[in-house]
């Protein structure tokens, strides 16, 4: 996705333009960047490339050097939401206001004011309640195969006005809306953005698997069969109610039509004892409303859930001799992951041990190479905590992590 920006941006740059960006971004978020400015530099057209750090013991992003490198020749300010390595959640809002009051001109949006602000959300977006508005970003990218969901799926969230003003970057298939002999219009948004012939399953999947996973987070999952029958109907129709919200499109929509018999027997049966909840699937208005309050409950559900883990983990790693923990202490403040190294032990073997306990580890630098070169490491392991994961879990990776350190 942050391609798709990269490639649509690219007839913009104008000479001395430059690009913001970070030591913390995973190398999808620096690599096309790089290799933008050697493009345009073939062509003549010189920009720079700026890269703010981080400190080295909290992992915390310096905003102060970040916002002295946003200039009126900023085009685009870029961020990750979430560090892959570090964890840590930078102050997008902040960074947001800066990129906004850089001063640049947009060459083709004159109503826009200051730099572009493209976050990477990769590492957000699956376990945090993000709200573009708020954030104020004009792109926002990111991964469904983070959230448990299928490879070769991914969201990009763009300003409609600012998406508007770009090019497409791939020309055929739904992008196009008329063909004439030495004439081609372009579809409207969004399909100037979906050339070619779509992954069909992959949405279709992840569009099921997003619903799963809001029930999940909103706790209408159960195992059938433990519970009295109006139990099951409420926590049945409330995850029917969840789906019809996460798959209905916006607009005016006849909703009983999309149901199966088995779904519209359930929807009567919910009727009885919920009747308010229905309501307001009628009203695409309240719909959209609902949908938001879900969504945000759930990835909020989601979130804490992920922070309690995390901050197990770090309390209890960070005591362990020859430990050493990266990124910021304080779970509030980074993703559900953490990466460490142990003394004396290469990360490979250390990730290769856990393996053997059962403990799923990663180990190198998780393409985040400009952060690991930062803090002259050549690698580290590093654990990841999600929705389906439980704190026996952590205590077991802890404990596995604690015998191979007494074992060196
Ligand atoms: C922070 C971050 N950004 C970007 C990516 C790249 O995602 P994809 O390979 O789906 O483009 C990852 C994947 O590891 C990531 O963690």
């Amino acid at each position: 996705m942050m391609n798709l920006v990269m490639r649509s941006l690219e007839n913009e740059f104008r000479n001395g333009d430059n690009i913001v960006t970070t030591l913390l971004e995973h190398n999808s978020n620096y690599v096309p960047w790089y290799a933008l400015q050697n493009i345009l530099a073939r062509r003549g057209i010189d920009i720079e490339l700026r890269v703010a750090g981080f400190d080295p013991l909290t992992g915390e992003l310096d905003i102060d050097q970040l916002a002295s490198m946003v200039d009126s020749k900023t085009k685009l300010v870029t961020t990750t939401g979430a560090s892959n390595f570090l964890g840590y959640k930078p102050d997008l809002n902040r960074i947001g206001d800066i990129a906004h009051s850089s001063g640049y001109q947009q060459p083709r949006l004159d109503s826009f004011r200051g730099s572009y602000f493209l976050v990477d959300g990769a590492q957000l977006v699956p376990g945090t309640p993000v709200d573009v508005q708020k954030i104020n970003c004009d792109f926002l990218a990111w991964s469904f195969h983070k959230m448990g969901l299928p490879l070769g799926v991914g969201g990009l969230y763009g300003k409609k006005e600012v998406l508007e003003s770009m090019d497409p970057f791939l020309y055929g298939g739904d992008m196009i809306s008329d063909v004439k002999l030495g004439k081609v219009e372009y579809n409207d948004l969004p399909w100037k953005f979906t050339a070619g012939t779509p992954n069909i399953l992959g949405i279709a999947a992840t569009g099921r698997g997003i619903s799963y996973m809001i029930n999940m987070g909103l706790g209408n999952l159960f195992i059938k069969g433990k519970i009295s029958e109006p139990e099951r109907i409420a926590k049945e129709g409330r995850q029917l109610v969840t789906d019809i919200l996460m798959n209905t499109p916006r607009g005016d929509f006849e909703i009983t039509k999309q149901l199966t018999d088995a779904e519209n027997n359930l929807y009567d049966q919910f009727e009885e004892i919920d009747p308010d909840r229905l309501e307001v699937l009628y009203d695409a208005n309240e719909r959209l409303m609902a949908t938001r309050s879900v969504v945000t409950e759930a990835m909020t559900n989601i979130m804490q859930h992920e922070e309690k883990l995390t901050q197990a983990a770090i309390d209890s790693l960070s005591k362990i001799p020859g430990v050493k923990l990266y990124g910021p202490r304080n779970a509030e403040q980074r993703s559900g992951l953490i990466a460490f190294s142990l003394e004396g032990m290469q990360h490979q073997n250390l990730a290769f041990e856990l393996n053997r306990k059962g403990i799923e580890a990663r180990n190198g630098t998780h393409c985040a190479s400009l952060a690991h070169e930062a803090l002259e490491l050549d690698g580290t392991v590093r654990l990841s905590f999600y929705v389906y994961n439980s704190m026996d879990e952590v205590e077991k990776a802890v404990a596995a992590v604690d015998e191979i350190a007494k074992g060196r």
